[in-house]
């Protein structure tokens, strides 16, 4: 049996019950506790998903210095940490962090990774923190973000999170809807972002690629800013 067929079943006990997706997510971040699995493809092994993670950090960390040449004491919100991966990353290159999941157990594990970020428990669509970034990142989020109007929502959430000269760095596979995506996934093209953007304030302002070898695709860094600048 295919593992990601397998997993449906593990995480969806009846097999017929409807998709809801935090509780996919705790589900699986507590059935792979202390592995990679919980945010790496599951057909990856933990060690390929490590060198992913490496390559992504370095391209995303690149992306957000482009822009943002002097992090010390500027805030950065992570949206979608996961088990804070990529956190440590970002405070060491000086950044205040504030890293949200809306998996608790997932949000524990991170806090073990990045002592130095304040960690919050909330669901992007309807995260509201009074306050706003210098930077956002949302890597490998979206895509799982399934129902079209919460996407939407959450683009417009993160635009009101967004400082004026703030940057939005999304990280995602972005193209054609192919047939074989699980339930917790969700392909949009660059054209659904774009239109996407102008109920926003926000527009792309770069864009460029990273091909992952392991996982067969490529993926698009955008970087986004407030359409007025
Ligand atoms: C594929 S993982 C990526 C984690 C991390 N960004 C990384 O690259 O290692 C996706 C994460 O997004 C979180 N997530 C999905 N939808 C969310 C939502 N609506 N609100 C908050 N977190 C969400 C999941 O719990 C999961 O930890």
């Amino acid at each position: 049996m295919a593992i990601k067929t397998l997993l449906k079943k593990l995480l969806n006990k009846s097999g017929d019950q409807p998709f809801v997706a935090d509780r996919y997510w705790e589900d699986r971040h507590r059935f792979y506790r202390g592995g990679y699995k919980a945010v790496g493809s599951v057909e990856l092994s933990d060690a390929h998903i490590q060198e992913q993670t490496a390559l992504k950090q370095d391209r995303i960390i690149n992306a957000i210095q482009e822009e943002i040449p002097n992090p010390e004491g500027k805030s950065l919100l992570e949206a979608g940490c996961g088990i804070g991966l990529l956190t440590p990353a970002f405070c060491k290159a000086g950044f205040e962090v504030v890293a949200v999941d809306f998996s608790p157990t997932a949000i524990a594990e991170a806090e073990t990774r990045a002592g130095d970020a304040q960690f919050i428990h909330a669901s992007l669509p309807n995260l509201k923190l009074n306050r706003t970034f210098n930077v956002i990142t949302v890597i490998d989020v979206l895509l799982h973000i399934t129902d079209d109007d919460e996407w939407q929502a959450t683009l417009k959430n993160l635009a009101r999170h967004l400082a004026p000269t703030g940057i939005i760095v999304i990280f995602e596979w972005i193209g054609e809807w192919r047939g074989d995506l699980s339930d917790h996934c969700r392909m949009r093209s660059m054209n659904q972002y774009a239109t996407a953007l102008t109920a926003t304030d926000l527009a792309i302002s770069k864009v460029s690629q990273l091909t992952l070898d392991h996982e067969k695709v490529t993926k698009q860094i955008l970087t986004i800013r407030h359409a007025r600048d």
